[in-house]
């Protein structure tokens, strides 16, 4: 401060130079040392070099060079927001999850939504799927639905998903698309892959340019299992409903707004809680037992394949209210974690060999993306109920269980023993094993075209004609024709006028139909619920 005073000339900063007071706090290191000066570095002689000396120079440039964490290796770019969810009516015939049982009961809630292929800096209406993502603090644990906007995935096994992600992303060699569908890579992958053409028919409609995240659907895409206390399981898809309709932009919009504003959709939710105009959801329940599973056309563990609500209505039994936008997007929405393998008591999984592959992907990841396996200790990663294990040290261990025992089982007795297990907690559906041991899928997953036909038949023509533009675009970027004629020869399964419009818009002879691994189903009728039209 002599210095300043002395010579104001030179103290470029001088004039803007803050001290505490006003109800403003003392700015201080991270060891808490109050701080004179953070706009001067320490010099030898005002003109001289800076000093190693300088602990605050070195604290303060360290954690900047260390502010980076590696972004999620997809959904890399999302916008989260707390909520809650209210339970409308008991669900104990169904399931023994606490959340369910009791009417009127509010589970605190974060939601992050995310499209997939673009990086964390891309723009927001990608023609892309949306993640929905929903994090529930039960009073049994962390319930997590990692959800999408669409109900179908691109594969069957989790096996295939590197491969998937490789080929959606920008291509390594050139590093671009960054946010697009649009590209060789992922057409030629696409076209290798029968599994995935519901699922293009899906990216191709309007579902894959919302207006904005409170205009989506959301779904679990699996089937899972709800169970009661008595230990009987029903099989069980998650949808979430948005109270506001479901409405979507056409391409020359998206294309527009992502000029204009590429923040256009986290803006929007930003201003919709802020201006308490709360978006809302309900959620659905398709529940069915092995008898419908064992009669359905497909596989109900096959995640590239829907269960129609005309088949099996959609059960409302709650609402989803976002209400409250994070106080630190880093803090929340970057570290979130979301994983399917985060469910409660009276939630099991099924043996879809997506979500089984899930179940060990999200952990190892975010071991990797939030450095260390303490990420459990952040708020909002931490459960809300109380909880208590023997889990302890690793980087950055902020809570590690007190008490003498950290081992189980031991002698102490109170306090001193540390918990015990309750042998009403998470129970596994004994579910039998169907077979030997194989690398090899089903037949039944074998049928690719049917439910593609059935979508794009549901649709009205304004969303089909979408759907053929989107399509021309999307191959003419292409530059090998061989990859757009195999994609086309898929699409004249789904539906021989379709293929014929995507010809004529590329100016291409229509190309041989690929031999089906299974016929699909011929008069397979449209699905009322798969129309945005008709829902929004
Ligand atoms: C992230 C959904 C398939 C691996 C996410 C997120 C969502 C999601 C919503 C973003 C979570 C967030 O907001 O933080 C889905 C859906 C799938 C699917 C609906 C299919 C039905 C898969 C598969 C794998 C996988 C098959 C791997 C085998 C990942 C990884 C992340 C991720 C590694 C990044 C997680 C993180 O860094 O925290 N997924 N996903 N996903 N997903 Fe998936």
């Amino acid at each position: 401060h002599m210095n300043r005073d002395k010579r104001p000339d030179i103290q470029a900063g001088g004039d803007t130079h803050q001290t505490a007071g006003d109800g403003r706090p003392r700015m201080t290191t991270a060891q808490g040392t109050p701080l004179s000066d953070g706009q001067n570095s320490l010099k030898q002689g005002a003109r001289g070099p800076t000093l190693m000396e300088d602990f605050l120079f070195r604290e303060k440039i360290f954690h900047f060079d260390h502010e980076r964490i590696p972004e999620r290796v997809v959904h890399a770019r999302g916008y989260g927001a707390h909520g809650f969810f209210e339970t409308y009516e008991s669900l104990s015939e169904l399931t023994s999850a606490d959340l369910f049982q009791r009417a009127g009961e509010r589970t605190p809630a974060f939601v992050r939504f995310s499209t997939v292929a673009g990086n964390k800096g891309s723009a927001d209406l990608a023609r892309d799927v949306r993640g929905f993502a929903v994090k529930l603090y039960t009073q049994q644990g962390n319930w997590d639905i990692v959800g999408n906007n669409i109900p179908v995935f691109f594969i069957q096994d989790a096996i295939k998903f590197p491969d998937l992600i490789h080929a959606a992303k920008e291509a390594p060699d050139r590093a671009f698309p960054q946010a697009q569908t649009a590209h060789d890579n992922f057409w030629d992958f696409m076209s290798l892959m029968p599994e995935a053409i519901h699922m293009v028919m899906w990216i191709m409609s309007d579902r894959a340019i919302p207006r904005s995240f409170r205009f989506m659907e959301g779904f679990g895409v699996h089937t899972f299992r709800m169970v009661n206390a008595e230990g009987e399981a029903r099989f069980v898809k998650f949808h979430w409903k948005p109270k506001q309709g479901l409405q979507s932009v056409t391409w020359p919009e998206a294309v527009g707004i992502n000029g204009a504003d590429p923040d256009f959709h986290r803006r929007d939710l930003w201003e919709a809680i802020q201006f308490g105009d709360l978006p809302e959801w309900e959620l659905g329940l398709q529940v069915f037992d092995d008898e419908f599973a064992n009669r359905f056309a497909f596989d109900i563990l096959d995640p590239t394949k829907i269960v129609p609500e005309e088949e099996v209505p959609v059960r409302r039994v709650g609402r989803l209210v976002l209400d409250r936008v994070v106080d630190n997007f880093f803090a929340e929405t970057e570290q979130v974690a979301f994983h399917t393998g985060n469910i409660v008591p009276g939630i099991d999984f099924t043996d879809d060999p997506l979500l089984q592959g899930r179940n060990f992907s999200y952990l190892d990841t975010q071991l990797k993306r939030l450095g260390g396996p303490n990420f459990t200790h952040l708020p909002v990663n931490a459960p809300k109920c109380p909880f208590h294990h023997f889990q302890q040290d690793g980087h950055m261990a902020m809570a590690n269980p007190s008490g003498r025992a950290n081992y189980e089982p031991n002698s102490w007795s109170g306090a001193e023993g540390g918990p015990r297990e309750d042998p009403t907690g998470f129970q596994s559906v004994p579910v039998a094993a169907p077979g030997p041991k194989v690398r090899e899928r089903s037949e039944s997953f074998a049928d690719h075209y049917s439910q593609a036909r059935q979508f794009y038949i549901s649709q009205t023509p304004v969303e089909q004609a979408h759907m053929a533009a989107a399509l021309v675009f999307e191959l003419s970027k292409v530059e090998h024709p061989e990859i757009r004629a195999r994609l086309v020869g898929h699409l004249r399964h789904v539906n021989e006028e379709l293929a014929g419009e995507v010809c004529d818009g590329l100016g291409m002879d229509m190309p041989e139909a690929p031999v089906p691994a299974r016929e699909p189903i011929p008069d397979l009728p449209p699905s009322d619920a798969l129309s945005i039209l008709k829902n929004g």
